[in-house]
């Protein structure tokens, strides 16, 4: 059996993640500011410590890093870099020195740049976006998920192999208040403005992604045969968004024809869509999304 640290293990993504390994035979533990609720061994402390993370390190035989700052609505510009950057070089430096061979990064479809209104958010290129897409971060948060990503990959250089997962937007079960109520009046919202724990998110576009199914990408991320050395990134979500338009209407009314339209026949197939391309994920990683939540947006206008 293999043993597993998750860092973030008690928020809202690590106990899905937690669950999924569990249910797979895995050996976890929680590393976290404090201890979850799943019946699991938990270390409690702060992801900018070394001793703290060092300890948590030993025995371990993989390493989920998930812990951050999840938005730039979660804590102030200097936190963020601080627990996103330096957090995440401190857990791999720890890892590399317990002899952790494989990593897995929590990373964030907000590294190509299209996530929230707040500050300079430039338009995508091209649709589908894909890895080869220029990585336009401009909000604190953004820009800690590109500095993550190439920390980590700083450790693959040095002889890690470390898989970088870009989630977009998690519509886990507390959000979906929020999600029906920006979908009733998109031009309010202000969230959160039911109770969830934050706004709903996902971009002008309104992706999203079930958490159960990313857990499954975070299991099937640290199954991946790799060489120590490599360096993999994968853009993860549901195969529709949760805009009330199809996906090149949306782009085109929001941006005019500045977003080239690669490969049309994506949005032919599926006009919602999402702007990121799947394919890379469903034939290097296995993964394609199972599940998506415009069911509850049913009767609502528009969808
Ligand atoms: N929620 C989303 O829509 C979304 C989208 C893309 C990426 N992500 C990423 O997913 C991951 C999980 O986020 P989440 O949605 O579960 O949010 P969350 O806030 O529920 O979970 C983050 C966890 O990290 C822990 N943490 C924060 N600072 C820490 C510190 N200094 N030391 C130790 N632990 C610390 C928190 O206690 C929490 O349990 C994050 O890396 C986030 O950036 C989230």
């Amino acid at each position: 059996m293999k043993s597993i640290l998750v860092t973030g293990a008690a928020g809202l993504l690590g106990r899905f993640v937690v669950a999924e390994l569990l249910q797979h035979g895995y050996a976890v533990r929680g590393f976290d500011r404090r201890a979850g609720s799943s019946a699991i061994d938990w270390c409690v402390g702060d992801v900018t410590d070394p001793v703290a993370v060092g300890q948590a390190m030993q025995g371990m035989d993989g390493l989920l890093h998930i812990a951050a700052v999840p938005n730039i609505w979660s804590g102030d510009a200097q936190t963020i870099m601080r627990v996103n950057t330096l957090g995440t070089y401190t857990v791999f430096d720890a890892a590399e020195a317990a002899g952790i061979g494989h990593a897995v990064f929590c990373s964030s479809d907000s590294v190509a740049g299209y996530t929230v209104r707040e500050g300079r958010m430039l338009a995508p290129r091209y649709a589908p976006l894909d890895l080869e897409h220029p990585l336009l971060a401009t909000d604190p948060y953004a820009v800690s998920k590109v500095l993550g990503e190439d920390l980590a990959r700083s450790f693959a250089l040095r002889g890690m192999s470390v898989v970088a997962l870009r989630t977009v937007f998690v519509a886990y079960p507390e959000m979906a208040g929020e999600i029906v109520a920006r979908a009733k009046d998109p031009a309010a919202y202000r969230g959160p403005a039911v109770g969830g724990p934050s706004s709903a998110g996902g971009g002008p576009l309104h992706h999203h992604i079930d958490a159960r199914d990313l857990a499954r990408a975070f299991r099937l991320a640290l199954e991946l045969k790799l060489a120590g050395g490599d360096f993999e990134r994968f853009y993860l979500s549901a195969q529709v968004t949760l805009a009330p338009e199809p996906t090149l209407e949306r782009l085109r009314r929001l941006h005019g024809a500045a977003v080239q339209v690669r490969d049309p026949g994506v949005y032919e197939r599926q006009p919602f869509a999402p702007l990121y391309d799947l394919t890379h994920a469903a034939e290097r990683l296995g993964f394609l999304a199972e599940f998506d939540q415009r069911h509850l947006l049913a009767g609502l206008p528009g969808f």
